[in-house]
């Protein structure tokens, strides 16, 4: 496995690889990003994942200062995964001068983490971009477990005609159910024990929309409700319509559901997506 820092060496290496599988990450890996790996290697000759904490996309007050940086461990990982090339640059080699051309994302990026981290979705769609302009991917892949950023980046692919196909893997999850998360590692023990309750917060709402409840924002709203009850600040709990991310129309047979929520300094994202069985309705 190459571990390589300059976009010049990385295209060097590519030159002669063959079609690549390329996973973006932002490194501190887990067992979720593993996973991705072996999409990869189900689609591509050459495996390449990127490790880079992308400045762009964190706000102001966010912890891109303090988000955890491991890239030893993680090559130990990607090698023990086959990966065939680690792509690591430095911020100065993204972004040798100040970036002023960005990809601007689509409307829906405003909305649920969106609204609550403005200007995040530009940074993701403008480094993934940049990233595979790089890589030159023939398939990249995505987790489901940032739902909204897979969206938005289907919608790049689609709307700027970058020629690679995106796959969106399932989330992985704990024995308990939490979503793997290297913002997980935030967590206090308390906290930890505490933070499979979004899932089943979750969980609940599918299993209210699969036995016919539509009262969206009742359903958004017990759950709301439920987190705070329990000491989470809850930024959003949503259901939506997985093929637009807009509130759901009448007479859907599919859903998604989102949330946002902090508990104590760390905010836990996750989503689950219905599928409403028409066979077994009335
Ligand atoms: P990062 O948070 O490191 O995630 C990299 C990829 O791993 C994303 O596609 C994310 O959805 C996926 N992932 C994270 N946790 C997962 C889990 N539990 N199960 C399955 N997949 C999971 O997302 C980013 O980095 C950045 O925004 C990036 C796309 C690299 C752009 O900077």
């Amino acid at each position: 496995m190459d571990v390589i820092h300059t976009i010049e060496a990385l295209q060097a290496r590519l030159r002669t690889a063959g079609p690549v599988a390329f996973v973006p990450t932002m490194g501190n890996l887990h067992a979720g990003h593993l996973a991705l790996v072996r999409s990869a290697r189900e689609h591509g000759a050459c495996v390449v994942v990127s490790i880079f904490v992308n400045p762009l996309q964190f706000g102001p007050t966010e912890d891109f200062q303090t988000y955890p940086r491991t890239l030893d461990a993680d090559c130990a990982q990607l090698k023990q995964a086959g990966v065939d090339v680690v792509f690591a640059p430095s911020v100065a080699e993204m972004y040798p001068t100040p970036q002023q051309v960005e990809i601007i994302p689509p409307p829906i990026a405003s909305e649920l983490c969106g609204a609550f981290r403005p200007g995040h979705f530009q940074g993701v769609t403008t480094v993934v971009a940049k990233l595979f302009n790089i890589v030159q991917p023939a398939v990249a892949v995505f987790g489901k477990k940032d739902y909204q950023q897979l969206f938005v980046i289907r919608a790049m692919v689609r709307e700027l005609n970058f020629p690679l196909r995106v796959i969106g893997a399932e989330t992985l999850r704990a024995e308990d159910g939490l979503a793997l998360s290297s913002r997980n590692g935030y967590l206090s023990a308390q906290d930890r024990q505490a933070a499979p309750r979004l899932y089943r917060a979750l969980c609940n709402i599918a299993d209210q929309l699969k036995s016919g409840g539509r009262d969206y924002v009742d359903l958004e709203g017990t759950a709301r409700r439920e987190l705070e009850s329990n000491g989470w600040r809850v930024d959003y709990v949503s259901v939506r319509d997985p093929n637009t991310l807009l509130p759901p129309i009448e007479g859907l047979n599919q859903y998604v559901v989102l949330c946002a929520a902090w508990l104590s300094a760390t905010r836990l994202i996750d989503n689950i997506e219905v599928s409403i069985d028409r066979a077994g309705s009335v």
